[in-house]
């Protein structure tokens, strides 16, 4: 079990998509307090796309700050932003083309390129924006990630050498369902967030979940790696009452 984790369990993925929307508000109205910006990264897949859809909408839509809130992306699928397995494409679709934010606020990863000059121009953009030193890894204000059946999180595969990485923040990864080049932030990035969210729904998950929480996978799987670096920063698993179906 991890002693850091906060449990919160919905009744469903509406009720999820909700908790995590305002969730979002929340750190966005704390971060701008704070230090005058928001800074969220989001992962791809199906589950994120309800929060999409919730934060489109009041009661979200006119609460956050939109002009002072940056996304980045958790990883992305080495294909045309067009294609529908593109996470920024998916988010593009589901949320931006819907609120005001500035275009210029969106960092994509760019998956059209070659994976490795993606990797490396993704940790420039990182770079650049948080004015990291060498070797200095970057601060998220909120990383909204997920896990797949077999432990995944972000493009994180379990036994791949990607979960080993402690020097680079990006890196391109041959992996995943669909099987496909990806670019994925590496363990380093995701534990370094103030809030880290874990959104996960669906009985599909429920034997991971388990897995996770009562069955030693909080030490080998990459989603059960992922912890706020020296305690600091909260991490939150939402789950749904179906993905918590079979914790005791
Ligand atoms: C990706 C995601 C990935 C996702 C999990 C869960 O690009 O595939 O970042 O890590 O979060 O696979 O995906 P679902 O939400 O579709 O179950």
């Amino acid at each position: 079990m991890q002693t850091e984790a906060e449990i919160i369990i919905k009744a469903d993925l509406q009720a999820l998509a909700l908790a995590a929307a305002e969730l979002f508000v929340v750190s966005a109205l704390t971060s701008v307090g704070i230090h005058g910006r928001f800074t969220v990264a989001l992962s791809g897949g199906t589950t994120p796309a309800s929060l999409f859809r919730a934060l489109r909408q009041e009661p979200y839509r006119g609460r956050v700050p939109w002009d002072k809130t940056h996304v980045f992306w958790v990883d992305e699928r080495c294909v045309p932003s067009g294609d529908p397995l593109s996470n920024f494409g998916t988010a593009r679709r589901e949320l931006f083309e819907w609120i005001p934010i500035p275009p210029g606020n969106l960092h994509p990863m760019d998956g059209e390129g070659p994976p490795e000059e993606g990797a490396k121009a993704y940790q420039k953009v990182l770079q650049d924006f948080f004015l990291l030193k060498e070797k200095e890894i970057p601060w998220f204000d909120l990383l909204f990630l997920g896990i797949g059946c077999d432990g995944h999180t972000a493009s994180i595969f379990p036994d791949h050498p990607a979960l080993m990485e402690t020097e680079r923040l990006v890196v391109d990864v041959l992996g995943g369902d669909p099987y496909l080049q990806r670019l994925t932030l590496t363990l380093p990035v995701l534990n370094q967030g103030r809030c880290i969210a874990f959104l996960v729904a669906g009985s599909a998950k429920a034997e991971i979940i388990r897995d996770i929480f009562e069955q030693g996978g909080h030490r080998r799987l990459p989603a059960g790696m992922v912890r706020p670096r020296h305690g600091h920063g909260r991490l939150i698993w939402l789950l749904d009452h179906e993905a918590a179906g079979l914790l005791s």
